[in-house]
């Protein structure tokens, strides 16, 4: 339906179905941020912002294959449970192909504009007493028991669609750099994503697409009060060690037992990349530093610029790397956030000879 777009549905030959329930998604940009690349100190620093997909996330690309398949299965009721952004697009996505859709949501641990776009979107939502890996126990059960159908990340075709975060990264970096990057930096939440672009690479060495030599290295950036996936890279350990305490300003990756860890772990370690935390002060600076280069982001997605610059400083990632953050969710999914972390409006009278003289003044 889409030839000659740039949207996920180029990809249909990697994508278990033939179309999907589209707004369209994907074909996001891959900005260039001279300010922070110098800073930093790498080679070449590129952000892909998924939060120009749709619905701000991009949870979109999983979701038109995901909302898809139910079709084809033939459910009423799909459901997840959600630190926000999920919700937002199921709602989308659900709205869009005619199904009904039920949210599960920890109660006060949502940004605003998520609730908005489940609400608006038609979603029931059902806020749980009780954090986001709470949520998600719930609602595998009630998948389990045939009462809802499962549209988290667990769903593989989710992570399906994914993949061509990927696929787009490495064609647009080739495009415009005539090389494909060394890293990915990504926020880690569930850890779908890394398990999906792990996916996507191993496919393109398969396929003989690509070298094995040129699969960029996974790595991934928690919010250090969230951060089992970096605690298991740290340490060596086999599997993540579910944490039942979690607290980040980063509510999008407020997440202590990642579901994908199984399958995002051997990815990040069979690329040569590896996992890091970074503390809530360090996200807000990354987030300001990325809008002041005119990106906005909401605070999950900044964790990958403040990883990166971890990492750097800390001679984990080299000065002559090629690296692409990815940004996964739009500024305005978080006002509040975003209001925090900005300058304050200023009172002034409402004459101009009022304006000026405050300007003057201050
Ligand atoms: N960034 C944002 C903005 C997210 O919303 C999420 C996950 C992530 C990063 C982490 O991605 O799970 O693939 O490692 N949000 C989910 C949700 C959990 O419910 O919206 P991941």
């Amino acid at each position: 339906d889409f030839e000659g777009e740039r949207n996920v549905w180029r990809y249909e030959a990697a994508l278990p179905v033939d179309d999907g329930v589209s707004l369209p998604e994907g074909g996001t940009q891959l900005h260039d941020v001279p300010g922070l690349e110098a800073e930093i100190g790498v080679e070449r620093l590129r952000v892909k912002h998924e939060g120009m997909n749709p619905t701000g996330s991009f949870k979109d690309r999983g979701m038109t294959v995901g909302t898809r398949v139910a079709q084809k299965v033939g459910v009423e009721r799909l459901a997840c449970a959600s630190t926000g952004n999920t919700s937002a697009a199921l709602a989308a996505y659900g709205a869009r192909g005619g199904m009904e859709t039920l949210v599960l949501l920890p109660a006060g641990k949502v940004a605003a504009g998520k609730v908005a776009q489940a609400s608006l979107h038609g979603a029931r939502i059902l806020e749980v007493d009780g954090n986001f890996d709470t949520c998600l126990d719930i609602v595998q059960d009630m998948a389990m028991r045939g009462e809802v159908y499962l549209l988290n990340s667990l769903n593989p075709f989710r992570l399906e669609g994914q993949k061509t975060i990927g696929l787009e990264i490495m064609e647009q970096f080739r495009d415009e750099e005539g090389s494909y990057p060394d890293r990915i930096v990504l926020p880690v939440g569930n850890a779908g994503n890394t398990a999906a672009l792990y996916k996507c690479f191993r496919e393109l060495v398969e396929s003989g697409a690509i070298d094995e030599s040129e699969v960029p290295k996974l790595t991934g950036v928690q919010a250090a009060g969230a951060a089992p996936m970096a605690e298991a890279i740290e340490h060596g350990w086999e599997e993540h060690q579910r944490w039942d305490e979690v607290e980040t300003r980063a509510t999008a990756i407020r997440i202590g037992n990642p579901v994908n860890a199984p399958k995002a772990l051997p990815g990040i370690r069979e690329t040569g990349g590896t996992a890091t935390a970074v503390s809530d002060e360090k996200i807000t600076e990354a987030q300001r530093d990325l809008a002041g280069e005119g990106v906005g982001v909401e605070p999950a997605s900044a964790a990958s610029i403040a990883g990166l610059r971890k990492l750097r400083a800390e001679g984990v990632v080299d000065d002559d790397e090629e690296v692409v953050c990815l940004t996964t969710g739009h500024l305005l999914k978080d006002p509040e956030a975003a209001a925090e972390a900005g300058a304050d409006p200023e009172p002034v009278p409402g004459t101009t000879a009022g304006v000026l003289e405050y300007l003057e003044a201050n």
